[in-house]
């Protein structure tokens, strides 16, 4: 592969891509604007089109050309969050404007939406991380897993006739069916007491047997790495780890740790085509991997950029700090 050295790109993510050579990047982990949920205030911005169906297209030709750049065993990671169709309530403010139109307010900008899409009534959860994912099947992903990322202090929501939105969306795609995915990196401490209970195997109608040896204890254990067990698809993680002034959407850097640890060698190249304050950047250069943002606000650039340089790496050898990692480093799954 011809393995290019991290940089930071300013423009718009198709165009940028467009000047990568194919199968140059082994991972991708990004968050594309939310479907209008925020002005990000550059002409050319994802998240603010007409409707539902013209946003996925806009990504699909994005992630079209992610699949081109990335090495046939890479993975995307793609975080996304749905949308609720305007209600004149939260974020997707729709307010009456004349007969046949809504006003879609973001901030300083209005834009204007048609009053019906096909399908979706005001107040509809719009399903737009299942409609992308979709899509992206269509066109050739593979969808591996979908991750959900529990925000463990999302704040509550004023709204009272449903409940408080907690979770977004991890989709794990693949470009083929057999790729590159090390779940040694990202397993997980066993606690003393599962270790116990699978030691002492199946019992007659139990799950797990109540008292020593009452089934095969070493068939049932051997599911597992001992000390380890596979993680799972339910990822607990609290917002904001990193707090810049102006950029309002940040991913934490816990929540991509394990992408990057499980989605590339140290070394690797790791993509984000949306990489806003360019926390994808920060984590992958402090485990060792090298970086291409790609960023439409060139302010955002120049923010990243100074984040990202003052990183020191903590993964500078083949055997890194992780301890997962040291355990089983390169441990592919194919
Ligand atoms: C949800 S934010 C990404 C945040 C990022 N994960 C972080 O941790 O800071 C989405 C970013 O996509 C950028 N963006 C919007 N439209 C774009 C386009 N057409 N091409 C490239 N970037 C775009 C926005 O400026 C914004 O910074």
């Amino acid at each position: 592969m011809d393995k290019p050295t991290s940089k930071l790109l300013c423009g718009d993510a198709v165009k940028c891509l467009e000047t990568l050579p194919a199968g140059s990047v082994n991972m991708c982990v990004t968050s594309p604007p939310y479907y209008g949920l925020r002005d990000y205030g550059v002409d050319g911005q994802i998240g603010i089109e007409q409707s539902p169906d013209e946003y996925i297209a806009r990504l699909v030709n994005v992630f079209d050309e992610v699949y081109r750049v990335l090495a046939d065993d890479g993975t995307l990671w793609l975080n996304i969050g749905d949308s609720y169709a305007g209600s004149g309530k939260g974020p997707m403010t729709i307010s009456a404007n004349g007969k046949n139109k809504d006003v879609f307010n973001m901030q300083n900008r209005i834009y204007e939406v048609p009053k019906k899409w096909s399908g979706i009534k005001p107040k509809d959860l719009i399903g737009i991380p299942w409609m992308l994912a979709f899509a992206l099947r269509a066109h050739g992903w593979y969808l591996r897993s979908d991750i959900i990322w529990h925000k463990m202090n999302c704040l509550s929501e004023s709204i009272k006739d449903r409940p408080t939105k907690c979770y977004e969306h991890i989709f794990l795609l693949a470009k083929a069916p057999h790729y590159y995915f090390d779940y040694k990196a990202i397993q997980e401490p066993l606690k003393e007491v599962s270790k116990a209970r699978y030691k002492r195997g199946r019992g007659n109608g139990n799950k797990y047997a109540t008292q020593q040896g009452i089934s095969n204890p070493t068939k049932d254990f051997a599911h597992f790495d001992q000390q380890y067990r596979r993680k799972r698809d339910v990822w607990e993680v609290s917002t904001n780890s990193y707090k810049m002034d102006e950029h309002f959407a940040m991913f934490p850097e816990k929540l991509i740790e394990p992408c990057i640890l499980a989605g590339s060698k140290i070394g690797g190249v790791v993509l984000d085509p949306f990489f806003g304050s360019g926390t994808t950047g920060a984590v992958a250069k402090r485990l060792g991997r090298e970086y291409i943002g790609i960023e439409l606000n060139e302010r955002y650039v120049q923010k990243a950029q100074e984040r990202i340089d003052k990183v020191i790496p903590e993964i500078t050898t083949e055997i890194g700090t992780n301890p997962a990692v040291k355990n089983g480093g390169g441990n592919v799954a194919h």
